[in-house]
């Protein structure tokens, strides 16, 4: 059985999620509900009431405690919080176990070692900041604290080996779609992995899977995405290519609420993996197809013509030997000409 929550709420200090989530609900209006009313309410001890009132705080709430009144919500936190996610979360397995860190090195490293230890479908690990964010191809992705959303899911698909590629084109619509939930903008997908919004790049995926014991099997895929959210001083190297939702639109969402919204949206589109239906928003949403590229593959580059998505999500070329596809393995796309 795996760990659900912090792992600091366990043994004799847990306190329940539900008890966590029935108090904010409570404290939702602005109003004071006393710590006697709560617990009558929640068939608890007093007790139970102000260790959840301690966690919470933890969690970055601010939760005004008025002498013979009893306890009023401020603020909610800019922090990561289990509870906050799952206020927003509509699904029944994706994100319904989670783990949330301050810090961790990749929540992709965390997952795979969760995934090969046994953690369920759906399993999420997010982070308030990574000080080895991965990208594809040996890269790193930029991850300062609190400025973006750092999750990876655990997937456990039921599909042949050759399709867990398009998991990861699956999971740019669903983030695409989260995105577009929380913030007034157009989100553009650079095949395979990047989504862009003003012509620069705001989310980066990282697929990984592990094979099964069986020949031929999968066990686990790890999808990691890493969205910039707040408003971002990038570095100078980053400066041309990488923007941040903030930085496009004004505002930054509400990370808890997007990483909810990326789970509901994966959970939304995760039965067309086999059917393949939401390619059709991928080829909606490219902003490769047909426009010069340079494809860059194991050491080699040369130029082509992006034509399409096909149906098994590789990217259609055209280059002077004719039309061919590209698979989802080391190759990486840069474009000829402006970007859009
Ligand atoms: C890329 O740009 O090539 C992919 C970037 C993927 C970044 C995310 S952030 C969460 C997860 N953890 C990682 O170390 N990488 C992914």
């Amino acid at each position: 059985m795996m760990v659900t929550g912090n792992p600091e709420e366990s043994g004799k200090e847990r306190v329940s999620v539900a008890i966590r989530e029935q108090l904010l609900e409570m404290l939702e209006g602005g109003e004071e509900v006393s710590g006697e009313r709560m617990a009558e309410r929640l068939g608890v001890s007093r007790n139970a009431v102000w260790k959840a009132m301690a966690l919470l705080r933890r969690d970055g709430y601010e939760i005004e405690a008025v002498t013979n009144r009893g306890y009023r919500l401020v603020s909610v936190p800019e922090k990561l919080a289990e509870a906050e996610i799952r206020r927003a979360l509509t699904t029944r397995e994706i994100g319904r176990e989670m783990e949330i860190h301050d810090r961790l090195d990749s929540t992709n490293n965390r997952a795979k070692a969760l995934a090969a230890a046994g953690a369920p479908h759906g399993f999420l690990v997010a982070a308030d900041s990574q000080s080895g964010g991965r990208g594809r191809m040996g890269r790193s992705f930029f991850s300062p604290g609190r400025c973006g959303v750092y999750m990876s899911v655990i997937l456990r698909p039921d599909c042949a080996p050759e399709r867990a590629p398009l998991l990861t084109s699956l999971a740019a619509v669903a983030a695409a779609r989260a995105i577009e939930s929380l913030a007034d903008t157009e989100v553009k997908i650079k095949w395979v992995n990047d989504l862009y919004i003003g012509g620069r790049k705001t989310c980066g995926i990282l697929s990984e899977a592990g094979l099964g014991m069986e020949a031929g099997k999968l066990d686990w895929v790890v999808v990691g995405i890493g969205i910039n959210t707040a408003r971002t001083e990038f570095p100078d190297e980053l400066k041309q290519i990488a923007t941040s939702i903030g930085n496009e639109t004004g505002a930054a969402p509400e990370r808890n609420r997007l990483i909810a919204e990326v789970c509901n949206r994966l959970e939304e589109m995760y039965g067309q993996l086999e059917t393949g239906e939401f390619l059709a928003e991928s080829r909606r949403r490219s902003n490769v197809i047909g426009r010069e590229v340079l494809v860059m593959e194991s050491g080699k580059q040369y130029p082509a013509e992006a034509l399409d998505i096909d149906d098994q999500g590789r990217l259609v070329i055209r280059t002077e030997e004719g039309v061919s596809t590209l698979g989802f393995g080391e190759v990486s796309l840069r474009w000829t000409e402006a970007r859009k």
